[in-house]
C-alpha cells in the first residue's frame, strides 16, 4: 500500500476512452490537474511530519485524530480528494463494455433495493440532491448490507464507518465541459461507463453479512 510521497496514479485508460460521455479534455484536466493537485498538496501538507510518512492513504481518513491539528484539515481534504478520485477513475471502464452489477454485489443490490432499476434511481436522486460540490457513493455497511449516500467536498464514507464500493464525482469540474450545468445528463451517461467488475472486487471483502435492507443514514 502506498504512503508518502504519494504518486499520481495513471489513468487505467486513454483520455478519450470515455467519449461521448466525457471528452478527452475533461478527463485530462480532471486527472492531470485536479487529481495531481490533490496529490501534490497532500505531500506538501505531510512534508514536515515524518511520523506520518509510513501511513497509508486510508489511515488519514479512518483516523484523522492521529494527524497534528495544524495540518489535519489540509491532510484530510487532500487525502480525501486523492482517495475519491482514484476510486472514481478506476470505477469507469474505458476498455470493456459496462455490463451491469455482477456477483455478490448484484445479489446485495437486489436484496436491499429490490431491483437494479430502483437502486439506480435512488443513487441518481442522491447524486442530484447533493448541493454544490461533492460525491455520491455506493458503500458497504458493517452488517453486510449496502447503502447509497452523498458527501460534501472531499469527505468519504470511511469517516462514517462505511467501505466505499463505487463513486461518482459531482463536482462541476467532472462534467462541465461536456454537459455544462446538466448534472442529470452526466449521470445518465456515467451509468454506461461503470466498471461493475471493479465494484464487485471492492465489495467482496465486505460482504460477509446478509442484511436485507439498505441502511438508513
Ligand atoms: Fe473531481
Amino acid at each position: 500500500m502506498s504512503h508518502y510521497p504519494f504518486q499520481l496514479e495513471p489513468l487505467p485508460y486513454a483520455c478519450d476512452a470515455l467519449v461521448p460521455c466525457l471528452g478527452p479534455e475533461t478527463v485530462a484536466i480532471h486527472h492531470d490537474r485536479h487529481q495531481a493537485a490533490y496529490v501534490k498538496n497532500l505531500n506538501k501538507a505531510l512534508e514536515n511530519c515524518p511520523q506520518l510518512h509510513r501511513q497509508p492513504l486510508e489511515a488519514f481518513l479512518l483516523n484523522p485524530g492521529m494527524i497534528p491539528a495544524s495540518i489535519r484539515t489540509a491532510v484530510c481534504r487532500n487525502a480525501g480528494g486523492v482517495y475519491s478520485h482514484e476510486l472514481y477513475f478506476d470505477g469507469m471502464t474505458g476498455c470493456r463494455k459496462s455490463t451491469g452489477p455482477v456477483g455478490r454485489l448484484a445479489q446485495a443490490i437486489d436484496r436491499c433495493y429490490g431491483s437494479f432499476e430502483r437502486f439506480r434511481d435512488v443513487f441518481t436522486q442522491t447524486a442530484l440532491s447533493q448541493f454544490g460540490s461533492g460525491w455520491a457513493w455506493l458503500a458497504a455497511c458493517p452488517d453486510g448490507g449496502i447503502c447509497v449516500l452523498s458527501t460534501s467536498n472531499q469527505e468519504t464514507p470511511l469517516s462514517r464507518g462505511l467501505r466505499p464500493v463505487l463513486c461518482v464525482d459531482v463536482w462541476e469540474h467532472a462534467y462541465y465541459l461536456d454537459h455544462q450545468n446538466r448534472r442529470e445528463a452526466y449521470l445518465d451517461c456515467w451509468w454506461g461507463l461503470v466498471d461493475w467488475e471493479f465494484a464487485e472486487e471492492n465489495f467482496l471483502p465486505c460482504c460477509g453479512g446478509s442484511a436485507s435492507r439498505p441502511r438508513s443514514l
